[in-house]
């Protein structure tokens, strides 16, 4: 009968045909590190429904844009990408807002997102959401995450 080592414990020998008695290794998923937030911005430059501070990134690997605004409060990003047809949204650079400042508008065919997710809530874009950039505010100012989409345009 031939014997083989475990290759897992390597505490002992087996016969091929029974089942190797060891110790069970759990299978852990690696989860990458979160990259460090970079700065975008005062707090101060982002007023409640005010204009948004736009900035370059790459979105695989492609130039694009991104935004983040003050909406109820809170900082939202997003990339500045229309669901309908992925171009640009701002009616003037900075101005992502419908004239009742309830919802991000994009300029073209009139799309309206809701702004503290992101998701379509009329118009052409159907079911989808934006594509949202992870922006937070500490010690008054304003930073965002790269992901693994989406880096900064100039590293
Ligand atoms: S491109 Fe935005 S609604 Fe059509």
């Amino acid at each position: 009968m031939s014997r083989i080592r475990c290759r897992i414990c390597t505490l002992g020998l087996s016969r091929m045909d029974e089942p190797v008695a060891g110790p069970i290794i759990p299978i852990v998923p690696v989860t990458p590190a979160k990259p460090e937030p970079l700065p975008l911005c005062a707090s101060t430059e982002l007023g409640e429904k005010g204009n948004a501070f736009v900035f370059d990134v790459l979105h695989y690997r492609e130039s694009a844009r991104a935004f983040v605004l003050r909406f109820d409060g809170r900082v939202v990003g997003y990339l500045n990408r229309c669901l309908h047809v992925p171009t640009e949204m701002d009616w003037q650079y900075g101005e992502f807002l419908d004239s009742g400042k309830e919802f991000i508008m994009c300029s073209i065919h009139g799309a309206v997102y809701e702004p503290l997710t992101g998701r379509c809530a009329g118009g052409p874009c159907g079911r989808g959401k934006l594509t949202v950039i992870d922006a937070f505010e500490r010690d008054g100012q304003v930073y965002w995450y790269p992901s693994r989409d989406t880096k900064p345009a100039f590293a």
